[in-house]
């Protein structure tokens, strides 16, 4: 096991290139199983997490080649075999081969998924959008079983505006017979990216970014060459270290478009930004005001980011409220923070965190974005090593986290445990 150690204190200064976003990228693999022909990815993302989704492919018959950040799927020898175990397990995400099977071969049998839990995450509005297609769904001893005779457009209304969702059955439904009508889809900028992909595959989908997706099935998709966006997280991230840490920063290969939301909530704390055409800077300031956050569905401030946020709004001088709108309880990253001397308690939904120094500990990551908060707190700490655990956690979604951070003037390293 690894932990990263971080000597903090140290504003961070220079360059850092944002790679392609994780959300897509482990949406666009899986994607690729509807082609007949090889489908190529570039600007994919150095994650454990693409690395399980390549393995996932492979195990059913794909062949896939990567080199750098450009992975080639070849999925014309695949076949329908049961997934019960194995990496589908240690994936969140593998819920996505649901509707990528199910579109192909009209039958997948998965077993549930994995990755970060930091609350229970429900996939009832996947299997409510499956059936409407016309499958048969059972949850039996652990995976979930969907077969169809026969895969037919339909009009589903998502009782929430769920990403997963959205994707999954926009998957499916791009190799069923006739329409399908996605009302109160999510609009998050990866859905757009998933429906850029299958539509130069030959799908066609329409409205996607909006409230109303509609998709017109097609018998066959071919392979095609797809860029993947930016990712929005790791480019809010490293926009909160830089102001965390009173830095100036420049964050490059980003849509700005995509940041307004964070863009806004820094400065109104007082923050200085800089948005140019696909990159923003970031210039730290000593002090900043307390605001109030609330995250919510795209556009609004993503929930991928608020315990990074929350990190950042001890650096404020008063009372701050950050409210999630998406998960209830997303919350395990304040008792690891406390642990460093921030003041912060938790009321339903909200964290309340009063303005405070941090100071050095060892805490552990428990997921992915409550990782990120740890390092960014280890990096505003002025005396003393952080050591956070749970690295593994982290390397799930930040592509070079270490090297970047220290390219940028931090003091962080890893540490085998
Ligand atoms: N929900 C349901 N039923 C469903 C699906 C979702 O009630 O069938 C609820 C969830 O419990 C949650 C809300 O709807 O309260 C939104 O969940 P959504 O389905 O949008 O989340 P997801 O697709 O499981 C993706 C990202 C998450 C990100 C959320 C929200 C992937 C693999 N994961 O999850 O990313 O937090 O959208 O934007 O794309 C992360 O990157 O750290 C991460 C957790």
């Amino acid at each position: 096991m690894e932990k990263l150690m971080i000597t903090g204190g140290r504003p961070l200064h220079g360059t850092v290139s944002i790679s392609g976003a994780k959300n897509s990228a482990i949406a666009l693999i899986p994607a690729a199983i509807l082609a007949e022909s090889e489908v190529i990815l570039d600007n994919l993302p150095i994650l454990s997490d693409v690395a399980v989704y390549a393995e996932i492919l492979e195990d059913l018959g794909a062949s896939v080649s990567r080199e750098g950040s450009q992975m080639k799927i070849d999925p014309s020898s695949i076949k329908s075999i049961p997934m019960p175990n194995g990496s589908v397990k240690k994936l969140r995400a593998s819920y996505y081969m649901m509707g990528a099977m199910l579109g192909r071969f009209k039958e997948a049998m998965i077993g549930l998924p994995g990755g970060c839990n930091f609350e229970p995450r429900p996939i009832d509005q996947h299997i409510k959008g499956f059936e409407a297609l016309g499958a048969t769904v059972t949850n039996e001893h652990g995976s979930i079983y969907l077969h169809a005779k026969e895969l037919r457009g339909a009009k589903i209304y998502l009782d929430v505006s769920s990403v997963g969702a959205t994707i999954n059955i926009m998957l499916a439904a791009a190799r069923a017979k006739g329409s399908t009508i996605i009302e109160n889809a999510a609009k998050e900028p990866e859905i757009i990216d998933v429906a850029t992909l299958l539509n130069s595959m030959g799908a066609v989908i329409k409205g996607a970014g909006t409230e109303t997706i509609r998709i017109e099935g097609v018998s066959e998709l071919h392979g095609c060459r797809h860029s993947i966006i930016p990712d929005r997280i790791q480019a809010g991230t490293y926009m909160i270290a830089a102001a965390a840490t009173r830095g100036d920063v420049l964050i490059d290969n980003v849509i700005p478009k995509h940041m307004e939301a964070m863009t806004a909530k820094l400065l109104e704390m007082g923050v200085h930004i800089e948005e140019l055409d696909e990159s923003i800077r970031v210039v730290g300031q000593r002090n900043y005001e307390a605001v109030d956050v609330k995250a919510l569905v795209y556009p609004g401030f993503p929930t991928d980011l608020q315990s990074p946020m929350t990190s950042l709004l001890t650096q404020a001088e008063g009372v701050s409220v950050l409210s999630d709108f998406v998960y209830s309880s997303r919350f395990k990253h304040v008792p690891e923070l406390a642990r460093m001397g921030a003041k912060i308690r938790v009321e339903g939904r909200s964290a309340i965190i009063e303005g405070s120094k941090l100071n050095a500990a060892k805490v552990k990551a428990t997921d992915l974005r409550a990782g990120a908060a740890l390092v960014i707190a280890g990096l505003t700490v002025e005396e003393g090593v952080t050591e956070v655990g749970g690295v593994e956690f982290i390397d799930r979604g930040y592509d070079n986290i270490v090297e970047n951070f220290r390219h940028l003037g931090a003091e962080i390293w890893r540490e085998t445990e």
